[in-house]
């Protein structure tokens, strides 16, 4: 940093992790988003505060903790420690990783909230809610099923269908009945405490306009504002967990109330420890700058609610909202069923942190776009980028520098003008880092790597090695390489922070000092080269995939969830089903009139199945045990009203019933004589 500069003060966050479950290699786009500019920032000699939380509050975490029979703080406990753990193992850096069930938290969410009621911020109204009689709690809408009013399918959410897409409200679903206990919610009523979000219109409407936010975040801005902006409901009845509502009976602070006051709320913890008052932080007249990274799926939260409680409050609003897309593997959305889904400790059990780091930062921009983990793609970028370029400049020159020059680097460079170039590039190629267009900061970053192993290619080191009169060019030589590679590594340091913890350790020096770049390494003793970073292969892909499906399989054999959406294996309905639930499920004798193997699938068989005249298609899992020839003929089970399920090679409209550990043995359910394709089973 130059004199000029101003040292910054700099919160950074990333949306806090629901304490729900695992995190996955879609988090971690955000994860690594954040961190990479977080380093950057320390690197260029900031004053950061890079933190992040699990939230911990709500219906879901609520219901799920007594599912497996815990307290909701064992539950929030646990993950929180598997969270940290996964985080760390992919290098984030944060300076503390908190729970929004803190008391910290409590204490500001209170105090923001009386804020806004004494400004005049909060009104209550009556309102009218499904309520489950069995298990006394009212009933979010997603723990509500039942008909579509729109197409009349069944079992869809609360809010909108599936099958149809039409969005309606709980209340006009035909049929309605509790996802938690089954039992046929009433309409009941209640006092909800509202945010009126239209006393910060005209706020929020400038806020929109100040730069703070991406171009595409301020166009779906303008388009709530045309909707007309809604007071937002920010309470819960008992039983919920979360914060108790000052001067209310019964009544909780609605999750996301307190989630994203838990960004200040770490911040405050880190403070206390350090004896530093949080004043600055939150006084909106301070030059104290606040950074929050979201996906776009929970723009609304924080582009919205959050500055007007933050402004209603007195409080300083965010300096930028920056929003990421997300991430999809192999070109399409995450699947268990393909093994894309993958969890952060699978990869982690196979590759190392820094060569994902490293593809997401060359694929990352300052937009709201979706990016693609291609695995292939992924494999030949890093093994080409980071190995074959980056790295080589290193190994080409270090021998020479140990086995000829006593480990010292030369006095002079042999192209002072080469390092100058790349000196000057380094201002812009932290400006492109620090707008967040990392794709390109790394495009240029590669074009200078081959243009340090284009240099060393026609300088031929190894050729003028040979030669006695040209000992000092070799050493001037490899010095240079060697310094070109050391201002590379700094650029690369935040993306790549466990790949610069190594070659800082070969170089002697610290790579986390953009200023240094300035002066060369001169005279410099630097230690023996050893291989930096491994080439990825094909197979340890093919591993985590396979890996990420059998985790599938080895929930499913335990009861927890079946190969399909993400969605349901947190569906509370999927547990223990009443006899309604049990009654819906069609199950048909069929006849299997063909079986043929599937090219490029090792576990499945291709089944047509005749149900006494409709014809149907199902791919079936049971290639270990069955040659297709076999079948053909067979009477089975099949479940004849699930829905149609497009996989790699069709679609599969239903599932055969089969017992079995798996592999050869696995066996098909074979009705007693006398049943015929069609007959229902009961
Ligand atoms: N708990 C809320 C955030 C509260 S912030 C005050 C939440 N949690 S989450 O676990 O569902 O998501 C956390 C972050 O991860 C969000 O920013 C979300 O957009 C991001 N992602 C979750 N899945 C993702 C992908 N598949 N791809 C990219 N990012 C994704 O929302
Ligand atoms: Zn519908």
């Amino acid at each position: 940093m130059s004199e000029l500069q101003q040292k910054r003060n700099i919160l950074i966050t990333s949306a806090l992790p629901y304490a729900n479950g695992s995190l996955h290699l879609g988090h971690l786009v955000e994860h690594t988003q954040s961190d990479i500019w977080a380093r950057l920032m320390r690197a260029r000699g900031h004053h950061v505060h890079y933190l992040c939380a699990d939230d911990a509050h709500g219906t879901p975490i609520m219901l799920n903790a007594e599912k497996q029979g815990v307290t909701p703080e064992q539950l929030v406990d646990a993950q929180h420690e598997e969270h940290w753990r996964d985080l760390q193992g992919f290098s984030i850096s944060y300076d503390h990783y908190h729970s929004t069930h803190s008391e910290e938290n409590r204490e500001l969410v209170e105090g923001i909230y009386l804020k806004l009621r004494d400004n005049g911020h909060i009104e209550s109204r009556d309102v009218e809610q499904y309520y489950d009689p069995e298990k006394e709690m009212f009933l979010p809408d997603r723990f509500v099923k039942g008909t579509c009013p729109k197409c009349g399918t069944e079992d869809q959410y609360g809010d909108n269908c599936e099958s149809c897409g039409s969005t309606y409200d709980s209340s006009e679903l035909i049929n309605p009945r509790s996802a938690v206990s089954g039992a046929t919610p009433v309409l009941k009523t209640s006092k909800h405490l509202f945010v009126n979000l239209k006393n910060f219109e005209d706020m929020l409407k400038q806020w929109v306009r100040s730069g703070s936010l991406q171009s595409e975040v301020s166009n779906k801005l303008e388009e709530w504002f045309e909707a007309g902006l809604q007071s937002w409901d920010i309470s819960r009845d008992a039983p919920y967990f979360g914060f108790q509502i000052p001067d209310e009976e019964n009544k909780y602070f609605y999750v996301w109330m307190d989630a994203p006051i838990g960004y200040l709320a770490c911040l405050k913890y880190v403070l206390d420890q350090q004896n530093e008052p949080l004043t600055p932080w939150i006084d909106p007249d301070s030059d104290h700058e606040m950074y929050h990274f979201i996906g776009k799926d929970i723009l609304y939260f924080h582009s919205l609610f959050w500055p007007a409680m933050l402004y209603g409050a007195g409080q300083k609003l965010p300096t930028a909202v920056y929003v990421h897309g997300f991430l999809t593997v192999n070109g399409q959305k995450m699947s268990k069923t393909r093994g894309t889904f993958i969890k952060a400790a699978t990869y982690l059990q196979h590759l190392e942190a820094d060569y994902l780091r490293y593809y997401y930062a060359a694929k990352l921009s300052d937009g709201v776009v979706d990016i693609d983990l291609n695995m292939e793609d992924f494999r030949q970028r890093v093994n080409s980028d980071l190995v074959g370029k980056v790295v080589n400049i290193a190994s080409r020159c270090a021998g020479f520098i140990s086995k000829r020059f006593d480990g010292t680097l030369s006095a002079e460079l042999h192209r002072p003008e080469l390092y100058q170039e790349f000196v000057q590039a380094s201002e812009h190629i932290a400006q492109r880092f620090e707008s967040r267009k990392y794709n390109a900061a790394i495009r240029e970053i590669m074009r200078l790597a081959d243009v340090a192993n284009q240099y060393i290619a026609e300088a031929e080191p190894w050729v003028a090695i040979k030669d006695e009169t040209r000992q000092q060019e070799v050493h001037q030589v490899c010095s240079t390489g060697i310094n070109l590679f050391r201002i590379l590594m700094t650029w690369l340091a935040p993306v790549i922070p466990n790949t610069a913890v190594k070659a800082a350790e070969f170089l002697q020096t610290d790579l986390n000092k953009w200023a240094a770049i300035d002066t060369p390494l001169l005279n410099h003793a630097i230690n023996r080269f050893k291989p930096l970073l491994a080439r990825i292969e094909d197979e340890t892909l093919t591993t985590i995939m396979e890996q990420s499906k059998e985790d599938l399989e080895k929930a499913a054999t335990e009861g927890q969830a079946q190969p399909l959406s993400p969605e349901l294996q947190n569906d509370p309905i999927s547990d223990e089903i009443n006899f309604d639930a049990f009654a819906k499920v069609d199950l048909r004798v069929v006849e299997i009139a063909a079986a043929e193997h599937v090219e490029g699938a090792d576990k499945l068989l291709r089944l047509t199945l005749d149900l006494g005249g409709e014809q149907r298609q199902v791919f079936a899992g049971i290639k270990s045990a069955y040659q297709p020839e076999d079948l053909v003929g067979k009477l089975t089970v099949m479940v004849a009203n699930l829905a149609p399920r497009k996989m790699r090679f069709g679609v599969s409209e239903g599932m055969v019933l089969a017992a079995g550990p798996g592999g050869e043995d696995l066996y098909v359910l074979e009705p007693n004589e006398g049943a015929r394709p069609g007959m229902r089973v009961k």
